[in-house]
Formats: C-alpha cells, structure tokens, sequence
C-alpha cells in the first residue's frame, strides 16, 4: 500500500471523502449501504456481496489508463466501455489485482480475455463481447487455465468458431456456463467445445442463428475425445434457439432433461421434437411460425412431460375438453391466441387440465371474455 502512495499520480486518487472512493471513472462500493445506489445495469450477472469491495467502471475508453488508481484489494469489477475505445492491454494487467473474485470485462483485442492474469481467487468471469458485435477472438486452447477457482463463466457475443476447440479445457471447478449469442449456425460448434466439462451444473445457451438442429460430429472439432459427453451433474440447462426449420433424429440426445427450451417452430417441426433424443422439458417456450393447433402441442407436451408452457401463435378455435386431453400434466399455460375463426373461447377445456394452477390467455378482446359461462363447473 505504501508504494502505492508513493506514486504522484495516484495519491489524488486516494482521497476518500464521505460517499467512498474518488475516482474519475470508477464508482467504488464498500458497505451494503453503498450497495443500494449500486448500477446494476453495467453489471447485473455478477454477484455484488455486501461486505465485498466493489468497482464499477463507466465510459472507459482506455482499460488501463482509466483503471488507474483503483484499490488493488478490490472483490469485483465491472468494466463498460464506450465506443471508439483502446480495448488492448498489457498481458498480465489484471494481475494488479489478486483479491479479484469476480470480473465483468467487455471483449478486448488480446487474444487472451484477462490478459494472462493469474487470478487465484476468480469466480465469477462474465466477457462481454456485445460492443463488437461478434468478437472474433482468437481464444487459444485452455484460456481459462490458470484461473483456477474460476466456477461462473459468462461468454457473451463471442463468436465461438473462432476459438480452439479446447478453450474451455482446464477447468476443473467449472459449475455454471453462460453462452449467449456464439454467432455460430451450428450446434456441434458449442457442443464439441463444452462436452468434456465434466463439473457442470447449470448451463444456458442462446444461440439465436441456429436453425438447424443436427447430430454433432465432434470428431472434426476434437479428435482424441470420447464423443459422448459427460455432464453427470447437470442439473440446470437452458436452451434457446431461433427459427427452427429441421431436427435432426437424436440430436440433442446429449441433453435428455432440460430445464428449458426456447424456441420458434412450425407444426410439422414441433412433431419432431420428441424424436430428438430429449427425454423431458420443464419449461416449452414455443413461437409458433405458422398457426399451432393446441391438439399437436399437447402430443409434445405428454411425449416430453412439460409442467410448464408458453405459446404463441396458438389456433385457439383448436381448443376443446378432448384437444387438450394430452395436456393434463401441465401445471402453467400461456396462451396467445389467434381467435380467426370463432369469437368464443370454449372454456370447458379447462376442466381436462386437472394440474393445472394458473392461466394466461393473451390476445383476448374484453368483449370475447365469456368466462362466466364456465360457471357450472368450479375451477379448481
Ligand atoms: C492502447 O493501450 C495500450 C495499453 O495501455 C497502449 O500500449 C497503446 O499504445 C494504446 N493504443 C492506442 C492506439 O492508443
Ligand atoms: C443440417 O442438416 C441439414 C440436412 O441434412 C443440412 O441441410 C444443413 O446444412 C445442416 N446444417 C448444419 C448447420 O450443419
Ligand atoms: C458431481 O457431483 C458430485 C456430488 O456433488 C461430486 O462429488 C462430483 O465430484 C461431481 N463431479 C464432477 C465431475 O465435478
Ligand atoms: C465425422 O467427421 C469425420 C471427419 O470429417 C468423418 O471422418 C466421420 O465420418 C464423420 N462421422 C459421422 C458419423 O458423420
Ligand atoms: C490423446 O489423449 C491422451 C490423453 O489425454 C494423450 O496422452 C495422447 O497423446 C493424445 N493423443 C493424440 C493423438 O493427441
Ligand atoms: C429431470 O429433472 C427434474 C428436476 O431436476 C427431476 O425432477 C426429474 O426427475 C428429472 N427427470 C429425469 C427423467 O431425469
Ligand atoms: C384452427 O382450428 C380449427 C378447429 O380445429 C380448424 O378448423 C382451423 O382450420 C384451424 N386454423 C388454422 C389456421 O389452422
């Protein structure tokens, strides 16, 4: 701390006044209290502890120019920049920091995200890749290697084609994997890059470019692994697709129970979802591209067990006591209708959903709301 002061530049920055830290583009939070002002906007996917030293830096237009200054023993760092900036820094730079436990960094030039940082205490890593549209970023095999905590990793707006197909090797406590937005169109560039993650626990994936769903064949991406992956403790996963025109028969056999799935299909590609290997689905948001009849969705929602689903683009004239017969497991449905050809809704079809607790019906006119003739019979 002494050498620290010890340097002219810096020690102006050290003058703490009531409201915390000065510093020209860090805001610096350390109590719970300073916590309530905190700008969650610039980064609301990492933890920010109370009792945890915390910096937040906006408009930076020059990494490690404008990081100048912080507390070297500060737990968290969020970093947004603005456009036109010098996003290059020296290998090493965030070494500065060792007591760093989690780091928002938006995508940079070097070809190693955090410089080669050794960070033994990083968590939480959330790349930000956005304000270049898609980063193409040469991440080299086992990048992440010597952050050898590292649990929360977020990979934002990278595209993933570019990377080894090893980057993610080296891991070992790896439990949570956001990927967001890859800009790839084909899903073995994901799959081939995060089957051998052995730790995972909760993975996301929204890849809105996909649009075909096709067996992986990872051996042109790894060639010395088993292709089988092996995520034995997953018990979290979120997948979004775009527009879905083609499944491929197994395809996503290497998910078997998902938590959720997102997704826009037609109704003859909706049928070929239960041939794609996965076992079950909790949450099914589904967008119909042309006009899904309720009888062929409830078929999916009984194959795949769903709890949970969301509609759009239902045929509501489809729905009857018999259409939804498939649909009794479900426990929550959303609908948005498209009520082309009758005014009325047939309500009666409720009393088929014996599990079901809440209805949402989006798209209804006030006038066409003629749920009182449903009285007879009491919901339950
Ligand atoms: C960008 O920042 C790096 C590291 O601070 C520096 O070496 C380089 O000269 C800067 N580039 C420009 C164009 O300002
Ligand atoms: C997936 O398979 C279909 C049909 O075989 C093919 O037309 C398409 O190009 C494939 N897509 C990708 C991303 O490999
Ligand atoms: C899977 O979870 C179990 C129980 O929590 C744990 O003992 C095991 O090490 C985990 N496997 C991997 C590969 O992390
Ligand atoms: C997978 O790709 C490799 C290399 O391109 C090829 O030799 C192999 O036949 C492919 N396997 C399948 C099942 O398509
Ligand atoms: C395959 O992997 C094993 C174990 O990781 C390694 O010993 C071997 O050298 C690898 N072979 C090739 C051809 O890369
Ligand atoms: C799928 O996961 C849910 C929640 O973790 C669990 O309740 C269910 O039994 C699992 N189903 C299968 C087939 O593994
Ligand atoms: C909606 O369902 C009704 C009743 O099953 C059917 O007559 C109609 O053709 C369907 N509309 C569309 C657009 O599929």
């Amino acid at each position: 701390m002494r050498s620290m002061f010890s340097h002219p530049a810096i020690l102006f920055l050290w003058i703490q006044s009531s409201s915390g830290w000065m510093h020209p583009k860090c805001q610096i939070y350390d109590s719970s209290e300073d916590l309530e002002h905190f700008p969650t906007w610039i980064c609301s996917h990492i933890p920010h502890h109370a009792e945890r030293y915390t910096a937040a830096c906006q408009d930076v237009t020059a990494i490690e120019e404008d990081l100048l200054g912080l507390p070297p023993n500060i737990n968290t760092l969020c970093i947004s920049m603005t456009h036109g900036e010098n996003r290059s820094m020296s290998l090493g730079f965030f070494s500065q920091f060792q007591d760093l436990e989690s780091l928002h960094l938006p995508s940079g030039n070097s070809h190693l995200p955090y410089g080669n940082s050794h960070l033994p205490n990083l968590q939480y890593l959330h790349l930000d890749g956005l304000g270049s549209g898609c980063c193409d970023c040469h991440f080299g095999p086992h990048t992440f290697r010597d952050l050898v905590k590292l649990s929360h990793l977020t990979i934002w707006g990278y595209r993933l084609s570019a990377m080894a197909p090893d980057v993610f090797h080296g891991i070992p406590l790896l439990q949570s994997l956001n990927i967001i937005e890859p800009c790839v169109y084909d899903l073995s560039e994901i799959l081939c890059r995060i089957m051998n993650i052995k730790s995972l626990i909760e993975l996301k994936i929204e890849a809105p470019e996909i649009q075909s769903i096709n067996q992986s064949n990872c051996s042109i991406l790894i060639t010395n692994e088993s292709m089988k992956p092996v995520f034995n403790n997953l018990t979290f996963s979120d997948v979004s697709f775009g527009e879905i025109t083609h499944i491929e028969e197994g395809a996503l056999a290497w998910l078997q129970n998902l938590t959720r799935l997102t997704g826009a299909f037609s109704q003859e590609v909706l049928l070929d979802l239960p041939l794609s290997g996965i076992k079950q689905i909790q949450d099914f948001s589904c967008s119909g591209i042309n006009v899904i009849d309720i009888e062929s969705i409830c078929n999916v929602v009984f194959l795949l067990s769903i709890k949970k689903l969301y509609l759009y683009n239902a045929n509501t004239s489809s729905l009857s006591m018999s259409s939804v017969e498939l649909c009794t497991g479900l426990e929550y449905m959303y609908l948005h209708g498209i009520f082309c050809s009758t005014p009325y809704l047939e309500w009666h079809f409720i009393s088929s959903l014996k599990n079901l607790n809440q209805l949402t019906i989006a798209g209804l006119e006030d006038n066409r709301l003629d749920i009182c003739s449903f009285q007879k019979q009491p919901i339950t």
